[in-house]
Formats: structure tokens, C-alpha cells, sequence
């Protein structure tokens, strides 16, 4: 599919989005917001892809976050709109039940961090910086970053971070847990389609399930152990579940038909 702000290329099951607005540090307009929107539609709808890395254009950012000269144009009611459209577009890659992978080349702040933590999975180049830089602006995180950076860091380092609004370097990233691993800028793609490839040859439907029962512990609405013992029953229906036992007491590798 093509689409006016992200470059997409399919191989091996694993389709790499990229955020093309290098000029502007890929910021985050209406148009990138509608496109990413797009994206998951493609994701879900599409049985060839199985896996999505997100990355930024450019050597210098990830995502800058928002676009700032969007900001000034809305009243009160309008940046909770806005708000609630991010947080919208954010969750579908929370919930996609194919994972999803950020692939952090440079700057992920405000929204670009926020939209890191909605991915499953989050590999940076040495060269990456995060933060939560909103209260330089008079504002607060509005696409879910309250709520996610406090879930991955913890209370104590996500208010120091939030409130000073100043950036973290990737490997302070990885020892809080923002970034399951840090690699060099040449190595980040290569890493990110090897860590995947490896989810890849699991069981689609048991991965599907674990994204599920994982998003049901911060899901005000459910009883995540309850959640729990209901996939984990579901997963006795599933031809993937027969083939993975068989092959293990046949002493084979698995392979899976993701039913
Ligand atoms: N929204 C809109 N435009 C942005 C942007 C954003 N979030 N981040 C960067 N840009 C634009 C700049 O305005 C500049 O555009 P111009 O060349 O037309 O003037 C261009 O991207 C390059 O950015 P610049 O600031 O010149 O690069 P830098 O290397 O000096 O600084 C940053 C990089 C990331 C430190 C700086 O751009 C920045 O602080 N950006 C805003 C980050 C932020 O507050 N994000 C949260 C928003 S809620």
C-alpha cells in the first residue's frame, strides 16, 4: 500500500514501516497520524505480513514527537480530541495481534517515545534519546505516556522523567527497561528482523494470545489472571497447540499453521 508519509517494504513476512518526514525529524501531524492508522488496517487485513518494525527516516530521529505547529490551532476541547485520537491510533499497536517491533534510529520524544511504548518490542541504536519533554511546552503527555512509561520504568524514574522533561541516552533506556536491547545504528534493522524472526517460528495464535493476556493486566475493564485461564483454554482448540505438542514428543521441530 502506498501511503504520503511512510515508506513500507515487505520481506520475509516482516513489513518495515518508515516515518518519512526527515525535514521536520518525522514529527507526528494529522497526515502521519491518518497513516499510521492505515498501517494497522494493512497489518491486520494482510495474511503476508506477520510482524511490523517501525522506524524513522533519517539518521538524526525516530519520531520528534506531535508536530508542535499543529498546537496552537486548538482550543481545549479540541487537544482532548487530539488526545484521544493518539491514544486511539496508539493502541492499535498495543493490540495488534502480530508484533510489533520500534526500531528507535534517533530522537523518540513526546510522541515518538509514547509511540515506541505502544509497540510489544523496542530495539535502539546507540544513538537514540528518549523523553517526555511536553512540560517544556506547557503541556503533558497525551498519547498514553503517563500511563506506559510508568508501566515500563516505574513510578519514580517516569515522574523524574516527565517532569524535568529532559532526554535519556539508549543505554540508560535499556537499564531502566524502556528498550529490551541496544544495539549500533548499522545493526539495528538486522537485530530487529533476527529478534522477530525468532517470535516468528513460534506459534502465531500462542503469541496472539500472550500479547492479549499481557495488555489484560493494565485493562481496567478485566481480570487479567481471569483473562489469563481463558486463552490459555483457548489454545487447546488450536491446530498450532496439537503440532507444537506433537512435535515435541515426536522430538521435531514444530511447524506451525497459525490456526
Ligand atoms: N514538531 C514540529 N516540528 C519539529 C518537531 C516537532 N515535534 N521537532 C523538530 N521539528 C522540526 C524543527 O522545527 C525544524 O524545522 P525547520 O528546519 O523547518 O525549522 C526541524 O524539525 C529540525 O529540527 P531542529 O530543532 O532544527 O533540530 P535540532 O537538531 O537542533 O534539535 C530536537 C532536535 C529534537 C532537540 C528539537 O527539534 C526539539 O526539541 N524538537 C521538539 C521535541 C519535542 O518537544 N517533542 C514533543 C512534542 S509534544
Amino acid at each position: 500500500m502506498l501511503y504520503a508519509t511512510l515508506l513500507t517494504d515487505l520481506s520475509e513476512g516482516i513489513l518495515t514501516a518508515t516515518v518519512n518526514r526527515p525535514e521536520k525529524l518525522n514529527a507526528l501531524n494529522h497526515q502521519v497520524m491518518a497513516d499510521l492508522e492505515m498501517l494497522m488496517d494493512e497489518v491486520a487485513a494482510c495474511a503476508d505480513v506477520k510482524a511490523l518494525i517501525l522506524t524513522g527516516a533519517g539518521e538524526k530521529s525516530f519520531v520528534a514527537g506531535a508536530d508542535i505547529s499543529e498546537f496552537l490551532a486548538a482550543d481545549a476541547a479540541g487537544a482532548s480530541r487530539m488526545a484521544q485520537r493518539g491514544q486511539d491510533v496508539f493502541a492499535r499497536f498495543e493490540q495488534s495481534p502480530k508484533p510489533v517491533l520500534a526500531a528507535v534510529n534517533g530522537f523518540a520524544l513526546g510522541g515518538g517515545c509514547e509511540l515506541a511504548m505502544s509497540c510489544h518490542l523496542r530495539i535502539a541504536s546507540e544513538s537514540a534519546r528518549f523523553g517526555q519533554p511536553e512540560v517544556n511546552l506547557g503541556i503533558i503527555p497525551g498519547y498514553g505516556g503517563t500511563q506506559r512509561l510508568t508501566r515500563l520504568v516505574g513510578r519514580g524514574k517516569a515522574l523524574e522523567w516527565m517532569m524535568s522533561g529532559q532526554m535519556i541516552d539508549a543505554h540508560e533506556a535499556h537499564a531502566r527497561g524502556l528498550v529490551n536491547h541496544v544495539t549500533s545504528p548499522k545493526e539495528l534493522l538486522p537485530e530487529s528482523r533476527k529478534l522477530l524472526s525468532v517470535i516468528l517460528s513460534r506459534s502465531p495464535t500462542a503469541i496472539a494470545r500472550v500479547i492479549a493476556a499481557v495488555n489484560a493486566s493494565h485493562d481496567g475493564r478485566i481480570d487479567g489472571f481471569e483473562e489469563e485461564v481463558r486463552l490459555f483454554g483457548e489454545c487447546s482448540g488450536t491446530e498450532d497447540m496439537k503440532e507444537g505438542v506433537t512435535a515435541f514428543l515426536e522430538k521435531r521441530k514444530p511447524i506451525f499453521p497459525g490456526r
